[in-house]
């Protein structure tokens, strides 16, 4: 038998399943934000899964989990596959999940196959992915591989002002695992990371497989307006500084800024909060997020000059900031692994084409550590960050087959 063909949709699907009862939803997706209750029941399930098969676990600092199947020069470093387990507040039981548990699914199916390799193999959970509660997401990737430092993630604070290093330490106390000395971050030899596309191009394409060739960059920024808190009923339009009244302003320019003709440009507004939230006194603070990417960072760099003025030009009367708080450039993957995945959906006779990724991973920050590359299968109608995010069992272990050929490559180079 070899490492793929012990690949079982079944235990794959079965996982997904077990898994999607964590912060399930009514209408079938999930909320299981980072460093929640439902976090730690997660880690606590893959933790117990890795124990039963004899697998080691450990976690680091800002608590990206981590399992590990030994390989035979204990001194060689380790190649690396996972994604992430938490999830947006109305996310979709595929989106991280998915390559956290065709990881865990290749580690099974080498251990099933007897395969053996010489460098470990270790699937890993990273801490925090999405950014929808704590800002930056890819948080746990980005401080193994150094992008962002560990003691200003930990000082982050999600919307309602906990702290980030609390709800890690509560997390760490209801799902405990060994805990790795020193800063995050070890010696890795490759990195892949299996996930489904979110958008719809391998479905519309008919395409099993997408061989990830690239990442776009993003930034996000947070604006925030001071207004002046007055009474509805009696306060003359020329005497208020109405803080929504300047976001709504500031918003529609910014809309009109980012709309390009070929529809490449991504901008979203995806929070908006409004204080004090009384329909009876002019909104006295305004806040919103704003998510922004292209495949080429000149384009970004250019328009977030035209939001930053923007900002300046149409806040009048109530002051305003506007503060970048994520920059990651656009990735190219590694020659070699695109080169390794292609291959293996071939040899595997699934049908495949090369593309970018839209959506951020956690391998755009192990890109700067170690040859890296992506897996992509289809999800129903290209729909993420929903509900109703839906995947077929084939596709997702027709993924994990391409990524334990991919792994038993790497760890034996
Ligand atoms: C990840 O979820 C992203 O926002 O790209
Ligand atoms: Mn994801
Ligand atoms: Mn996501």
């Amino acid at each position: 038998m070899t490492g793929s063909s012990a690949v079982r949709e079944d235990r794959l699907w079965q996982r997904h399943a077990d898994m999607a009862k964590l912060g399930g939803t009514p209408k079938g997706g999930v909320n299981r934000q980072a460093l929640s209750a439902e976090d730690a029941a997660a880690r606590n399930l893959l933790a117990s899964w890795a124990r039963a098969r004899g697998f080691g676990i450990e976690t680091d600092a800002i608590g990206n989990l981590f399992v590990r199947r030994p390989g035979s020069d204990p001194k060689a470093p380790p190649v690396m596959s996972g994604s992430h387990m938490d999830s947006q507040p109305t996310g979709g039981r595929f989106d991280g999940m998915y390559g956290v548990l065709a990881a865990f699914e290749a580690l099974e199916a080498l251990e099933d196959a007897g395969v053996k390799t010489k460098r470990p193999v270790v699937a890993v959970a990273w801490t925090n992915e999405e950014g929808s509660r704590f800002q930056p997401g890819a948080m746990g990737s980005a401080v193994f591989a150094g992008h962002n430092k560990l003691d200003e993630m930990l000082a982050q604070k999600d919307w309602k002002g906990i702290v980030l290093r609390d709800a890690l330490a509560e997390t760490l106390k209801a799902a405990p695992a060994p805990m790795r000395a020193g800063l995050p971050g070890f010696a890795v030899d490759g990195y892949v990371e299996a996930h489904i596309e979110q958008g719809p191009r391998l479905e519309n394409e008919k395409k099993t497989i997408g061989v990830v060739t690239a990442i776009q960059g993003s930034r996000r920024y947070i604006v925030t307006i001071d207004g002046e808190e007055a009474h509805a009923g009696t306060t003359p339009r020329a005497a208020r500084k109405d803080a929504y009244a300047a976001a709504t302003r500031i918003a529609a320019a910014m809309y009109e800024a980012t709309t390009d003709a070929d529809d490449t440009l991504r901008f979203t507004i995806g929070r908006v909060e409004v204080s004090p939230g009384s329909p009876n006194t002019v909104p006295g603070k305004a806040l919103f997020t704003i998510d922004m990417r292209h495949p080429r960072d000149t384009v970004l760099v250019e328009h977030e000059k035209k939001l930053e003025a923007i900002v300046q030009a149409k806040a009048a009367p109530c002051p305003a900031r506007f503060e970048r708080v994520t920059n990651v450039a656009p990735t190219d993957f590694d020659p070699r692994v695109i080169g390794l995945v292609r291959d293996a959906a071939n040899v595997l006779k699934l049908t495949n084409m090369d593309m970018p990724s839209g959506a951020g991973h956690d391998a755009m920050h192990i890109a700067k550590l170690c040859p890296a590359g992506m897996i992509f299968v289809p999800c129903e109608r290209g729909i993420s960050h929903n509900e109703s995010e839906n995947a077929a069992p084939a596709d997702l272990a027709a993924g994990a087959r391409v990524l334990v050929e991919v792994l038993e490559k790497l760890a034996n180079g």
